[in-house]
């Protein structure tokens, strides 16, 4: 499948766990749709790990577990479907998945084939138990083929961590999104770590094959599968900012039938959404002031499709700071009459730019994210 923009979904890894059923599945489904989430552009719901038997079946197909699933996988796809959703599963390209459960090596081609079987739309791939003797590329280039050959249109998701110089194959194998970082946990220092984590390789991200921040964590609050104390509602917003403005896919991992209105608000801000989505899916890079990188200030900036640019002003650290950045660095010299008109996407303050810089106090742990036009004669 070809991506043209970064997917956007739910995944039930972050908040469930191996906790996973039919119940939680449909009822998310509902709430997707009622909620207003599919119509922001989250349309993959995703069963990560724990949803087979332990035991393949007589003809070596994996089988949902039927106390989790008792309608089958196929029943809930057909749910997920009818909601207007599009449906996710997970496999893994060792001989067992990370938590234990069979996996696809050397059964790739049926295992995809029972995907198609039931309606699958979407396949996280992951790296736990692969054989050290079987190069990494070469277990995702089965997966992808197999996936190309099994007769539906199923994305394909690698997850292997950035583990083995995966930036510099994983493009090769058909896959179009690939988790670039570890795992996300629900803390502000696990959000951080990802962020600079990113930043190193933010060029290998574009169309066709997106970089994976992991799961968002926006709207835990410690509750779930990978809480470690949680954030706060600001922290969230900025790691959401982070993440859209990173160009990575959406995918959210928290309960979202029962959040904080201003949770839900956070990962429905339909221009955030929109600097994500952003058709040129342009690199994204980092601001300096021509050489200023203090700690935990980043500053960042992308060109957009129609001309304008997205700037983002994150402020990781604890306490409120000054941040800016020179137009110049930007492309828009004093010297050519022009400056910059800020439309910030969370307070939507609109700012005419009267220097050559532009500065302002950020809050702690805050962020300032502007779409901008460059303005003038
Ligand atoms: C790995 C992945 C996670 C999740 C778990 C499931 O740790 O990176 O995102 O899928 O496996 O066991």
């Amino acid at each position: 499948m070809f991506q043209k923009t970064p997917p956007m979904g739910w995944n039930s890894w972050n908040t469930f766990g191996s906790d996973i059923n039919e119940e939680v599945i449909l009822t998310m489904a509902d709430a997707m749709v009622e909620k207003g989430y599919l119509e922001k552009g989250y349309e993959y719901l995703v069963i990560d790990d724990c949803w087979s038997l332990h035991e393949r079946d007589s003809e070596g197909r994996l089988q949902a577990d039927p106390e989790k699933f008792p309608h089958g996988m196929k029943y809930a796809a057909d749910y997920v479907h009818g909601k207007g959703l599009k449906f996710g599963m997970y496999s893994c390209s060792g001989t067992l998945t990370c938590a234990g459960y069979p996996s696809s090596y050397d059964h790739e081609y049926i295992d995809a084939q029972t995907f198609a079987s039931w309606g699958v739309d979407f396949l996280k791939y992951d790296y736990c138990y692969h054989p050290k003797t079987v190069p990494g590329r070469v277990l995702y280039h089965r997966m992808a083929n197999a996936l190309n050959n099994c007769g539906r249109d199923i994305l394909f998701s690698a997850c292997s961590w950035g583990a083995d110089e995966t930036a510099k194959w994983i493009k090769e194998t058909g896959a179009s999104m690939w988790r670039s970082t570890g795992d996300i946990f629900d803390s502000w220092e696990s959000i951080k770590k990802l962020t600079y984590e990113q930043l190193e390789i933010l060029p290998y991200a574009g169309v066709g094959c997106f970089n994976d921040m992991d799961m968002l964590v926006v709207g835990m609050h410690g509750k779930g599968n990978v809480g470690l104390g949680g954030c706060s509602s600001l922290q969230y917003r900025t790691h959401f900012s982070i993440w859209a403005f990173m160009g990575s896919p959406l995918m959210i991992g928290s309960d979202i039938r029962e959040m904080p209105d201003e949770d839900c608000l956070t990962l429905q801000n339909e221009e955030m959404i929109a600097i994500n989505q952003d058709p040129a899916c342009r690199q994204i890079a980092q601001l300096t002031s021509f050489g200023w990188k203090p700690e935990n200030l980043l500053v960042l900036f992308r060109p957009l499709a129609d001309g304008d640019i997205a700037i983002g002003l994150f402020n990781l650290s604890d306490e409120a700071r000054h941040m800016g950045f020179v137009l110049d660095e930007l492309g828009v010299p004093v010297s050519s009459g022009k400056t910059l008109l800020l439309h910030e996407v969370w307070t939507k303050d609109d700012i005419l730019v009267k220097n050559e810089t532009y500065t302002e106090r950020v809050e702690a742990y805050g962020c300032r994210v502007f779409r901008t036009k460059i303005v003038g004669k």
